[in-house]
């Protein structure tokens, strides 16, 4: 009885470790309960560059439809980069085709006093980069949702390779460029863009579950 005792707890103890050790926070930029998981590494490093080149302006297609509680599944990056606007005098701007996602990301934009630093757009992503003036100094891309129909996966590449081409002549020579769900079966929503960019004078930062890009030039 004590040994099915002590098997137990030491099941319970492991399990939470386990948690733990999977646990990636951005503490103490993000509280810590909020768990980034595959893209924590690839945040952290952003946010250490968005400081770097001192970013004023940034776009992310493809706003925060499940507020912050979306750190796990769908990354939570309007507040997470809405929240280092409004702590360095930077603007986010976010764009989403839907109605209900702007109306989430908005409120959790509330929530969290976001307001004077991230405006959401409801647009179709294309519409809106095409007629953006402003020079970009950070370009977020996750907007068409990633599926495992190989007609989606088309559709989700080209659309973001259609968002960069929309975009690329207002970003300069420290502008950086984060790419959402490219470790994924045939190349994830990066595939297209990211053969593009390398092409030409762009390169690999960091490859991982998200893939973050810099001018060939940039010293990293
Ligand atoms: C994965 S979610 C974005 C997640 C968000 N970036 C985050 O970090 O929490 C994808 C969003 O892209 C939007 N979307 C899909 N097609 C779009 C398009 N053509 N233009 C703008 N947004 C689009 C969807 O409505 C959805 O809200």
């Amino acid at each position: 009885m004590n040994y099915l005792l002590i098997i137990l707890l030491l099941g319970i103890i492991g399990f939470f470790i386990g948690k733990f050790i999977k646990h990636k926070s951005l503490y103490p930029f993000m509280p810590f309960r909020y768990d980034f998981r595959k893209r924590r590494d690839t945040f952290k490093k952003t946010l250490a560059l968005l400081d770097r080149i001192q970013a004023r302006v940034i776009i992310e297609t493809g706003t925060s439809r499940e507020g912050l509680h979306g750190a796990k599944s769908n990354g939570a990056a309007t507040i997470v980069f809405g929240k280092w606007a409004k702590l360095n005098n930077a603007f986010l701007h976010s764009v989403d085709i839907s109605e209900q996602s702007v109306a989430a990301a908005q409120a959790e934009v509330d929530k969290q006093g976001l307001q004077t630093h991230v405006q959401i757009h409801l647009s179709d992503s294309l519409v809106y980069l095409n007629d953006f003036k402003e020079p970009v100094d950070f370009l977020y891309l996750d907007s068409y949702d990633y599926s495992k129909d190989i007609e989606v996966q088309q559709k989700s590449q080209e659309h973001h390779l259609k968002e960069f081409i929309a975009i690329e002549a207002h970003l300069h020579e420290n502008s950086l460029v984060l790419i959402d769900d490219c470790d994924l079966p045939n190349g994830g929503k990066g595939k297209l863009v990211v053969d593009y960019m390398l092409k030409k004078d762009w390169k690999l930062v960091m490859n991982e579950y998200q893939i973050l890009l810099a001018r060939t030039n940039f010293t990293v």
